[in-house]
């Protein structure tokens, strides 16, 4: 979020930024906890914030639900949910949608906003995912997974690939690598992604700030037999 700064600065925003960045440098086992405690402040302005620094991310989050047209036929998992900008689009366009996220300030914000108990909210790690084989076919994330190291991440995407059908679309909305070096560059959204067993991996540009990353979940050698 730290590029989106404008001319003029209000402490809100300086405030907001320089915990975003915190945030982005804080990686591994030992420092989560920090991680949930800067959440836990962060939640209830959560939205107002994201709203102010990101004035087109709404947008971007529309983008990524058509591109990945979820439908009435979908249940859909959204990786570290937070507050639900993600979750709560999708599930009105989906059959269900559930959001996994570690924070539970961050549930409680989506917990407040959602209607006839919809979607379904899962306090956990996205790197050990609560979720049987073949569950959801779709899953979403945005602007979470750069919280984690590479192993972490590609733990995350075999994790995806387990809890995915046959045919399942993966999509996560993240920063441009061009815009800060704290985003990873398309090429190893990429190689992450195909590592993992994805197929039909896709990274484009959306708006100026924005890297729309898309990959299916095809059968592997062994389901083929
Ligand atoms: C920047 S917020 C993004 C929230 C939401 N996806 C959005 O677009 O507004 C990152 C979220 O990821 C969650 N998170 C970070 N690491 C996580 C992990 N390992 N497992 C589950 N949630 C995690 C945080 O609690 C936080 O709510």
């Amino acid at each position: 979020m730290n590029e989106l700064t404008n001319n003029k600065p209000g402490w809100w925003k300086r405030m907001t930024v320089r915990l975003a960045q915190i945030d982005q440098h804080i990686r591994g086992d030992c420092w989560r906890w920090l991680v949930r405690w800067l959440y836990k402040i962060m939640a209830p302005f959560y939205d107002w914030g994201a709203d102010r620094l990101m004035p087109d991310y709404r947008q971007a989050i529309a983008h990524l639900v058509d591109e990945l047209a979820v439908s009435a036929s979908d249940v859909v998992l959204d990786l570290g949910c937070g507050t639900g900008m993600v979750t709560l689009p999708a599930s009105k366009r989906a059959q269900f949608a559930v959001g996994i996220d570690m924070t539970p300030a961050m549930l409680h914000q989506l917990q407040k906003k959602q209607a006839n108990g919809r979607p379904g909210l899962v306090r956990g790690d996205v790197r050990c995912l609560p979720f049987s084989n073949n569950s959801f076919s779709a899953v979403t994330t945005s602007f979470m997974l750069l919280r984690l190291t590479t192993a972490e991440k590609q733990q995350v995407f075999r994790e995806v690939w387990r809890v995915l059908k046959k045919n399942g679309r993966f999509g996560c909305l993240t920063g441009r690598h061009e815009t800060g070096n704290a985003y990873p560059t398309a090429a190893e959204w990429q190689s992450w992604l195909e590592q993992s067993g994805f197929r039909n991996v896709a990274v484009a540009a959306y708006r100026d700030v924005y890297y729309l990353v898309k990959a299916n979940r095809v059968l592997s050698q062994h389901e083929k037999n």
